[in-house]
């Protein structure tokens, strides 16, 4: 059999292959763009590592034609509804976010008719129809300011995740309709964990996601989106930090700052969806142009109006 008419990860390896995804950017004129929980050889070959706001914020921005979007589906879908004329490829589309799959169109209406008048906040992990029903979105790192933003007489019903909910209940002293959602990933965090860990390293700074759970959150020192984590633990003089999310964030924090030392708080808060993108698949999506992410028209309309909300509040 001759070399060229094997499949390409078995011509391609290590080097070669960023070498090739990397000559297959520039012929498509790609952008990639990767979530800080990607595994380290993803987020390594990016042009753009972030949270979700500032993922969402290049999104928008970008004049490439072709975006590679490494995170979960709804981050992608996120990407396309902003950038609607851009060709959207994800690694693999089975990286969904079982967060965002909580909450259905169907449920948000219901919930709409319950509370007549109500705000509805959407956190951005779930799905673009769900948006499209939605007043406004938000993310971890925004949620405070955007509920800030809303008149202090108006309900708001905040979807899906409760925790993040509680959190802003807490930060912003208002109340809010809370719904049941949850990441299966960060309830893996439990306050135990934080302080065993805290006992065995007790000058460490700790981080945590607000998606964890309220008794974790509040005995954190930073409660943070994935990239604020990241620019507080630059800022900080901790030589130690306990790591309270999603374990691949200690990829982006052991290259930014080698001379620290992240003590994860739970080595079980691994997402699996976030996991299952890799190298070889970034490199069959720009060959094959595919899988590409796409939406009717009526859902990237509807779930525009949320998202440019949210970005022109916060
Ligand atoms: P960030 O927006 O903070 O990066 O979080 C996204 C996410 O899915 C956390 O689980
Ligand atoms: Fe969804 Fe949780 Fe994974 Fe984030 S870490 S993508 S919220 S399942």
């Amino acid at each position: 059999m001759s070399a060229s008419i094997l499949p390409s990860p078995l011509r391609a390896h290590g080097h070669d292959l960023v070498d090739r995804i990397n000559d297959l950017k520039r012929r498509h004129d790609a952008l990639i763009l990767a979530h800080n929980y990607q595994i380290g050889e993803v987020q390594d070959v990016a042009d753009f590592v972030g949270d979700s706001l500032e993922l969402s914020r290049h999104a928008a921005a970008t004049k490439h034609p072709v975006i590679v979007f490494c995170g979960v589906h709804f981050m992608a879908e996120t990407a396309k509804v902003l950038s609607p004329s851009k060709t959207v490829l994800v690694p693999d589309l089975a990286a969904g976010c079982p967060m965002s799959d909580m909450i259905t169109p169907e449920e948000v209406r219901r919930l709409r008719s319950l509370h007549p008048g109500a705000v509805v906040v959407t956190y951005v992990n779930s799905s673009a129809a769900v948006k499209a029903e939605s007043d406004i979105c938000c993310t971890s790192a925004n949620a405070v300011r955007i509920v800030e933003s809303i008149p202090a007489h108006k309900k708001i019903i905040f979807l899906p995740d409760q925790f993040l909910g509680e959190f802003v209940q807490r930060k912003t002293g208002r109340s809010l309709i809370l719904y049941s959602g949850f990441c299966p990933t960060h309830v893996r965090i439990m306050a135990s964990d934080i302080y065993r860990e805290r006992k065995a390293h007790p000058d460490a700074l700790v981080i945590a996601h607000p998606e964890c759970p309220a008794p974790v959150a509040e005995c954190a020192d930073v409660v943070a989106s994935t990239s604020r984590m990241a620019s507080e633990v630059k800022a900080s003089g901790k030589k130690e930090v306990i790591v309270g999310t999603e374990l691949g964030m200690i990829h982006r924090l052991s290259r930014e700052n080698p001379e620290k030392t992240f003590i994860p708080a739970c080595q079980s808060c691994d997402c699996a969806n976030m996991k299952v993108n890799s190298l070889e698949k970034i490199l069959w999506a720009l060959e094959d142009m595919a899988p590409e992410i796409t939406l009717p028209p009526e859902v990237i309309e509807g779930a525009r109006g949320a998202l440019d909300r949210m970005l022109a509040t916060g």
